[in-house]
């Protein structure tokens, strides 16, 4: 595939900025001295990307199975994303929930048409860890409980909150002491999650397949367990859908391949393609009990998200993304799986892990210099994670496997 047609708009975008820095060089140089640094970052500039694939400011394509950190849920810059958002950028950049907005209608609608039946009721906002924010929130406002249960292996975001309920310690551990009542139990273990409900428990709040801590997949009784054990004990399910949202698994929300329904699901992410957005869905007779000023956000449910969000449901039903990445993430697997470095193959869909006999991350970098971007996990140093686009196709879920090939050997030197 060719470069996009990306110089009118750097022009464009000169016009209004002034002159952009053109080098990797020169771009790392400005962000490593202006952002606190609190990223660990690969050491390349992306200025363009298209579908599967990005552009350094060199000019040198990747193929991107890190999906842009599981956001490019549509490939990077698809038409139909980028007109909605131009279109809406010339009309109305903003107008907070303040007003009703037609953007937004057809955000929320669209939203209806995806989620789960008996869960169409959305609270839009900015980020996974607002979505999860809010849904904590809610759940102790209306079971008049203060404590969660969550997953050792499990992430949820940033904020304290959010970082209240994630069980990975590397994450939690800077920002102690957290005001928040928590038990962490370890994912898949039902009796530990039974001795950790009580009637004091608001929710129970899990990653279906974490992914920070490292992709597995739980057994479908254990997520029926899950459920009965929260309604046995009043306390609210929440699935936060963050990564494994919108199609990524093969299905359009986890639950369907266990037949369990949560009472919330967030989601973020790919949800608006890569606009800045959030979702919390509420089961609609709890969403009819919230009060207006409950919560909020200046931002979340703005015009361009709005676009953004619409554009990205629309691509995910029209072309059947779902059922797409259910086929290439099986081509990867089938490909994966007997290679002699890879240890085990785990995950759904396009939420795709492989294990390999040693570490990843030596790997993972001799990748990037093969032109192909992926993750690590914390919470399994073996581990690689690919988190595609879910357009990739099954040429482009094979074309790469000469490099890992390369970069075993290289990281191996
Ligand atoms: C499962 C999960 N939940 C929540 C979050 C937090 O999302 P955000 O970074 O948008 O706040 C993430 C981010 O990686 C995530 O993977």
């Amino acid at each position: 595939m060719s470069a996009p047609q990306g110089d009118a708009d750097r022009a464009a975008l000169e016009h209004a900025l002034g002159t952009l820095p053109a080098s990797t060089e020169a771009i790392r140089a400005i962000e490593d001295a202006r952002q606190v640094p609190t990223y660990a970052k690969l050491p390349i500039a992306l200025v363009r990307g298209r579908g599967s694939y990005v552009w350094d400011a060199d000019g040198k394509r990747y193929l991107d199975l890190y999906g842009g950190h599981a956001v490019a849920l549509t490939g990077h810059c698809h038409p139909r994303v980028v007109e909605a958002i131009r279109a809406q950028a010339g009309r109305l950049l903003f107008f907070s929930n303040v007003v009703y907005n037609d953007v937004r209608a057809a955000a929320v609608e669209a939203l209806a048409e995806l989620a789960p039946a008996g869960l169409r009721s959305a609270f839009l906002c900015n980020s996974g860890a607002e979505a999860n924010e809010t849904a904590l929130k809610l759940a102790r406002k209306h079971t008049g409980r203060m404590r969660v249960v969550s997953m050792q292996e499990g992430f949820h975001g940033r904020t304290l909150g959010a970082l209240g309920a994630t069980g990975i310690r590397g994450y939690r551990d800077p920002a102690y002491p957290i005001p928040t009542a928590h038990t962490y139990v370890p994912y898949g273990d039902i009796e530990a999650l039974g001795a950790a409900l009580g009637d004091d428990v608001a929710a129970v709040i899990l990653e279906p397949i974490p992914s920070m801590g490292g992709i597995q997949v739980a057994e479908p009784e254990y997520f029926q367990a899950l459920r009965r054990l929260c309604d046995e004990h009043g306390t609210l399910l929440l699935f936060d859908e963050v990564q494994t949202g919108f199609g990524r698994t093969g299905t359009m929300w986890f639950g369907e391949h266990v037949d369990v329904r949560p009472d919330l699901i967030t989601g973020a992410k790919g949800i608006a393609s890569g606009f800045p957005a959030g979702v919390c869905f509420v089961r609609e007779d709890l969403a009819a009990q919230v009060q207006p000023g409950e919560q909020g956000t200046t931002f979340g449910g703005g015009p361009l998200a709005s676009a953004a969000i619409a554009a990205t449901a629309r691509c995910l039903l029209d072309e059947g993304l779902p059922a797409n990445a259910a086929r290439v993430g099986a081509v990867l697997a089938e490909a994966l799986a007997p290679h002699p470095a890879v240890t085990a193959v785990r995950g759904r869909g396009l939420l795709f892990g492989f294990d390999l006999d040693r570490p990843a991350k030596p790997v993972v970098r001799a990748l990037v210099d093969e032109g192909v971007l992926c993750g690590g996990a914390g919470g399994n140093p073996h581990q690689i994670r690919l988190l595609p686009p879910l357009t990739l196709t099954e040429d482009e879920a094979r074309e790469w496997l000469p490099a890992l090939d390369r970069a075993l050997e290289a990281a191996a030197r």
